[in-house]
């Protein structure tokens, strides 16, 4: 039996590490194996990017997408496969739709981005929250020092990749602009519609 892969994906300050905390809290409550996750990771090459992020200046963009890559690939191999395998639900906030988003717009060209993350497990639920620029960056602004990766420019950059993947059929859009419970609601509808397919196909392949 697979469990379900959930990530959620959105410029900085549209609220994915709220909305992703909520759902896993509601999972729980509802007595569902989940785990929560997110990249860049809290291991060793994740704490690294953390940490050069952070710093004065800015990373050259191609050496920042395979350290993404690398991250991930520890994340996946060590966390994320095995948590699906044991039939777990795990919600990701960021995953490789965020290395196609900013590091192609940081100027890495995209197949190269798609190719050095081929090994990555693919989502059964990728969700976009969508809100503006603007807003975001009024948002992050507010909370704290601003890295490069967060300056309003890229962040415009980074939404039309978004929307881009939304055409594409990658990501599933969901309105970010209202309040965080009217958000909550509209994340549950897509994992519950998601879940109630699963048990249907998990009934109908039981002996
Ligand atoms: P995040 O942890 O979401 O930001 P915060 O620390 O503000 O909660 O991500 C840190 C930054 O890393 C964010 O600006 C997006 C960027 N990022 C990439 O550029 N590529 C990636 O593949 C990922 C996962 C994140």
């Amino acid at each position: 039996m697979r469990g379900l892969f959930v990530t959620i994906e959105g410029i900085d300050g549209c609220g994915k590490t709220t909305q992703a905390r909520l759902l896993h809290k509601r999972l729980l409550r509802d007595g569902i194996d989940t785990v929560l996750t997110h990249e860049p990771t809290d291991g060793q090459i994740g704490k690294l990017i953390q940490k050069l992020l952070k710093g004065q200046g800015e990373v050259p963009a191609k050496l920042l997408a395979l350290l993404f890559a690398a991250d991930r690939y520890d994340h996946v191999e060590k966390l994320i496969r095995p948590a699906l395998q044991s039939g777990k639900i795990v919600i990701c906030d960021r995953y490789y739709h965020s290395s196609i988003a900013y590091q192609s717009s940081m100027g890495v060209d995209e197949a190269y981005v798609k190719c050095i993350n081929d090994f990555a497990v693919k989502p059964d639920l990728a969700i976009l929250l969508r809100i503006s620029a603007k807003t975001a960056t009024a948002r992050v602004t507010k909370r704290k020092h601003v890295q490069y990766t967060e300056q309003e420019t890229l962040q415009t950059r980074v939404q039309q990749k978004y929307e881009q993947l939304c055409r594409e059929g990658e990501l599933i859009p969901i309105d970010a602009e209202g309040n965080r419970a009217d958000v909550q609601r509209k994340i549950w509808a897509l994992v519950s519609e998601k879940l109630s397919e699963r048990h249907v196909h998990y009934e109908r392949s039981a002996p």
